[in-house]
């Protein structure tokens, strides 16, 4: 399968990756031809875009580091923990729910540590709170095993990331949805989040003390220039200055209702752009070995004018994936495959961009 943004599709496309609504229920099944109607409700659910199974792309599989049912599972185990901490208090059963879906998370990747990131996230407008809190806690957990803690601190690390925007729930909504840009004193109000979140968490739910940090520190910067209380350097705890990176990347490739999703390759530069400044610069080294910029799936254009759909990645040569190549210009031409990584007639080729469509 691969990736299709969703302005490019077209009728009768056959969806290669099942799709959930606003409730995390089942939308649209994989393997279901896409109509007009169809492809306007994906839009308006606010999807970037959708994986597509056809010809050209019928032998790409696509790894996920964590497995769809258990993001699945998480993803509605934090909504309703949300939703219950919003009017009253979260059950024990919730909480129970929200420990065990982490200490799998923490399972599921320590078995697949040897993959990169190769996802593009499906998330529609509706689940972004829950599904962001899910990355930011993968992603983290990515960070953190990369950086061999033990299987432990692992889950307070994701447990702490999972809940690291709670005390949004604290904030006026219609200044968290707010479109446009914030005033001063509108964004005065979010920024206290963090420490409602942190309170919140610290005297109802018996976290261990060390998640705190993920929940308190996640908008503190390297530099000082973070809040609620300008932290420098490591006097951020390690957790706070982990989650602060997770957290930017995973929003950066999300599809706002006020912006656009920034592709993997441009959210990464981002991230190194702000290496030693906003971001713990050692940290920063250990994200972007783990995280593919040029996802499986997508379609790239190279410098010497080959259209291709990434095929494989390679964690320390990332930016050198092997590329399945089905247009020469304009030219279609019959698929061929190269490796950038070792083949060396292609040393001199570079990746350009990511394109949106391939014009037919
Ligand atoms: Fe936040």
């Amino acid at each position: 399968m691969r990736y299709v943004p969703v302005n490019c599709l077209r009728e009768g496309q056959k969806l290669g990756k099942t799709l959930y609504g606003k409730n995390n229920e089942l939308l649209l099944s994989e393997g279901k031809a896409l109509s007009k109607t169809l492809i306007g409700s994906i839009k308006r659910l606010g999807y970037c875009g959708v994986y597509i199974e056809d010809d050209i792309s019928r032998d790409i599989e696509i790894v996920n580091v964590i497995s769809d049912k258990l993001r699945n599972e998480t993803i509605k185990g934090i909504k309703r923990l949300y939703l219950q901490t919003s009017s009253g208090k979260p059950t024990v059963e919730s909480k129970q729910e929200l420990h065990d879906n982490i200490e799998k998370i923490v399972d599921e990747l320590l078995e697949n540590k040897d993959v990169m990131v190769n996802m593009i996230d499906l998330k529609n407008f509706d689940n972004y709170t829950y599904a962001h809190s899910v990355n930011v806690a993968v992603l983290s957990i990515i960070i953190g095993i990369a950086l061999d803690l033990n299987r432990n601190t692992l889950i307070k690390l994701g447990l702490g990331a999972i809940l690291h925007d709670i005390g949004k729930i604290f904030i006026n909504k219609g200044i968290l949805n707010k479109p446009g840009k914030l005033t001063e004193v509108e964004f005065s109000k979010i920024k206290k989040h963090s420490m409602l979140g942190y309170k919140y968490i610290r005297d109802r739910f018996k976290l261990p003390t060390i998640s705190h940090g993920a929940i308190l520190e996640h908008h503190e910067r390297y530099d000082g220039t973070g809040y609620p209380a300008n932290k420098c350097g490591e006097d951020i705890t390690f957790f706070g200055r982990i989650v602060a990176i997770a957290d930017v990347y995973d929003a950066l490739t999300s599809r706002r209702p006020y912006r656009k999703a920034m592709n993997p390759a441009d959210s990464l530069e981002y991230i190194m752009g702000n290496s030693g400044t906003a971001f713990d610069s050692d940290l920063v080294e250990v994200f972007v070995h783990k995280i593919a910029p040029y996802p499986v799936g997508t379609t790239v254009v190279l410098s010497n004018g080959y259209i291709g759909i990434v095929l494989e990645n390679y964690e320390l040569l990332s930016l050198r994936p092997k590329i399945r190549v089905f247009k020469i210009g304009n030219k279609e031409v019959t698929p061929f495959e190269i490796n950038l990584k070792d083949d060396y007639s292609y040393l001199n080729v570079t990746i350009l961009d990511v394109i949106n469509e391939i014009a037919s």
